[in-house]
């Protein structure tokens, strides 16, 4: 079953951008061999105020042995990405079109907004940052929800050239400090508080104490603006006749309370209210920076990877025609909260770039009911439905019923995005959502690739299931050995990169070195992925996931070193070790082993200290699903931890292997024996 192959049908072909695998294949060429000519034919539907200059169209270096590591496309152009995401589009007659259709956490709260009022929006907020400062390369932090206001902001950054550095509205206040001082932001957008499903969450309380907590670091925000989301939402269902049961009645108990400080904070619908709704778009260079967003690091300290403007653009724009298939009139969907690189390239740039109409949800995929999604893609006639294997390993257990209620006809390309899609849910997201008529699109990427690397094309690929098949234009994967050396033909290995793409990340913030070392060390000459990856025998690749210290839960990537410290800094634990399991739905999950100090007892008070500890200094995804008492840990002699015993102990396997190299082999026994119960 594993092995079947699946052809695009006929009607997903026929009017596809790519057909065949042949046009594939010409094209794949020219973006190698020619990527100048490749990419400035794609440059030409952009504006470009200093025009592109062919001899200065890209130029790279990848090899540390022969000076600092830089990437660089279309130098010397200067443009404005937001003036071609809105005002070109406007110039090309799309002003009334849809930009977005927006489907709040209840159903009943939707609205929609067109490209020409996007514009107006967007112009307005721009005029309020400056307002408040804000200059071209200054940093503005963003923590919302899914609202429209979020676009506006990010637009509203772009337009006057500040970089915007969006943390996803889940991580936790010490999450969003440390992100704040990094990054120096002198201004910090958010909410009053969100619904997600029936939980209520504060989100102007957390920027508070992050703003706190950020000043004790040496860094203060000098201005907080806040989107009154919750009463909004109050006011609405009030003046709704019907009796509304939904769990937004009691917002406004909660709207008295959202914490406030003059000084530094205000309302936008006050901010907006008598701003200026033309702004001049402020002429950027095609390198210089549009955003930052964080990526865990193998040090607790997260990583700032940093995009820039020209490269970005047509990179998030070419994937996003190409991958799926996007067409004028089609309405996409792609349910990635914005905090993540997916929401940026894929609800954000890449759409409003093809000037595309897309939804965009607050919610989750169970509220009010596990039916949530199909509803959503029947009610707007959804022709793209972009997703994370995580959630249809979730919607799958409430059984087949559920999509089987809806029409969901109009579906012509399905995505994933994230970490590995297993055949079982290939297959159920295939047939069940797809009716066996889409094509499935296994994207791969990073946020330090900007957009997918390695992804099937809708119209052409023929498709196996759980394999990302083949590179995007202008990318060329190579798989490495331990010793640096290339696998040709069938085998698995190092997924690598020898050559950047225009979207790929140019450094990390602030820490250029680290860029270096991350992604450039272990491989000179090549940007090293930290996947591994499998070529079968008919070429297609296959991610095997992370052969790095990175874990991934639920699509959310983090390093087994960011726990592992946020557990050892509880002053009862002397040493922590932290390995993935694999879990039915969030695919992996985490399995700690914790050692107290000596004369500590281990009891559960300790390990739900140790979990709240977790969920507080990252957040609530990062929670463990184990945390296991271990006298002691299975090291070498030299002190190495061996994880792959840890491993083993954490499905219970006693396959273990060799463990002659361990100082104490005793303390494999004794772990098997300290396993949960419930574990
Ligand atoms: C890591 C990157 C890319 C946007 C969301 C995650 C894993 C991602 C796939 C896929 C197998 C995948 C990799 C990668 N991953 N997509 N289609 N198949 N693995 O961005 O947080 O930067 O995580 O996610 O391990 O390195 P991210």
């Amino acid at each position: 079953m594993k092995d079947d192959v699946y052809e695009p049908k006929p009607h997903v072909s026929e009017n596809a951008y790519v057909r065949s695998m042949i046009e594939y294949r010409k094209l794949y060429r020219k973006s190698i061999e020619n990527p100048v000519d490749f990419w400035s034919d794609i440059a030409k539907q952009f504006h470009w105020e200093t025009p592109i200059d062919r001899q200065k169209f890209w130029s790279y270096n990848f090899d540390t042995s022969k000076g600092p590591v830089y990437v660089k496309w279309l130098e010397g152009a200067t443009t404005n990405i937001c003036y071609n995401l809105l005002d070109r589009n406007i110039r090309l007659g799309l002003g009334d079109k849809i930009a977005f259709y927006w489907e709040g956490n209840d159903p009943e709260d939707y609205s929609r907004l067109t490209y020409k009022k996007l514009r107006e929006e967007v112009c307005k907020f721009a005029n309020v940052l400056k307002s408040k400062g804000v200059e071209k390369g200054d940093r503005v932090a963003i923590y919302m929800p899914m609202v429209l206001e979020i676009v506006v902001v990010i637009l509203a950054c772009s337009r006057i050239g500040a970089v915007h550095s969006i943390v996803f509205a889940g991580f936790s206040a010490d999450a969003l400090a440390d992100r704040l001082v990094d990054s120096q932001c002198k201004v910090l957008i958010t909410a009053d508080s969100v619904y997600r499903g029936e939980k209520l969450l504060h989100l102007k309380a957390i920027c508070d104490t992050a703003m706190d907590k950020a000043k004790e670091q040496g860094h203060e925000v000098k201005h907080c603006i806040v989107v009154r989301h919750l009463q909004r939402l109050n006011a609405f269902f009030e003046s709704k006749t019907q009796n509304h049961n939904g769990c937004n009645g009691d917002a406004k108990n909660h709207y008295d309370e959202t914490p406030w400080n003059d000084d530094r904070d205000s309302w936008w619908h006050d901010e907006m209210e008598d701003a200026d709704p033309s702004c001049y778009p402020v002429w950027v260079s095609a390198e210089d920076p549009l955003f930052m967003l964080y990526t865990s690091g193998s040090t607790g300290k997260p990583k700032g990877v940093l995009h820039t403007v020209g490269g970005y653009l047509l990179y998030a724009a070419t994937t996003f025609k190409y991958v799926f298939d996007y067409k004028p009139d089609d309405v996409y969907w792609c349910t990635a909260d914005v905090g993540w690189i997916t929401g940026h390239s894929y609800v954000i740039y890449g759409p409003l770039a093809n000037g595309a109409t897309s939804v965009m949800f607050e919610g989750t995929p169970f509220y009010p009911n596990v039916d949530r999604f199909w509803a959503i893609i029947n009610k707007y006639k959804v022709n793209q439905f972009y997703t994370a294997p995580t959630a249809i390993r979730a919607l799958m257990k409430y059984g087949d019923e559920h999509p089987q209620k809806y029409d969901l006809s109009s579906l012509r390309v399905l995505g994933s995005v994230g970490e590995p899609i297993n055949p079982e849910a290939w297959l159920w997201y295939y047939k069940l959502i797809g009716n066996e008529q889409c094509s499935i699109a296994d994207t791969f990427w990073q946020t330090e690739t900007g957009g997918h690397v390695i992804t099937p094309l809708p119209g052409c690929t023929p498709m196996k299931p759980g394999s990302a098949t083949f590179p995007f234009f202008g990318v060329q994967p190579e798989l490495l050995d331990e010793n640096g050396e290339k696998i040709i033909g069938e085998g698995e290995g190092y997924l690598v990169f020898n050559r950047p793409w225009p979207g790929i990340m140019r450094t990390v913030y602030g820490d250029h070195k680290r860029f270096e070392e991350t992604y450039f060390s272990r491989f000179p000459g090549y940007y090293c992925t930290g996947d591994g990856a499998r070529r079968d025998a008919d070429g297609y690749l296959w991610i095997t996931g992370r052969i790095d210290d990175k874990l991934n839960v639920s699509g959310h990537l983090m390093s087994t070193a960011e726990v592992e410290s946020c557990l050892t800094e509880h002053p009862s634990v002397t040493e922590a070790a932290v390995v993935s399991r694999p879990h039915p739905v969030k695919g992996e999950c985490l399995y700690c082993f914790v050692t107290p100090n000596d004369g500590i007892e281990f009891t559960n008070k300790l390990a739900s200290e140790l979990s709240k500890s977790v969920r507080e200094k990252i957040g609530p995804f990062a929670m463990p699903d184990v945390i296991q008492y271990a006298p002691g840990l299975p090291k070498t002699r030299s002190g190495k931890i061996m994880r792959r015993i840890l491993r083993k102990i954490a499905i219970n396997d006693r396959n273990v292997g060799d463990t002659s190299t361990l100082a104490d082999e005793s303390i494999v026994e004794i772990l098997f024996k300290n396993r949960p119960e419930n574990a």
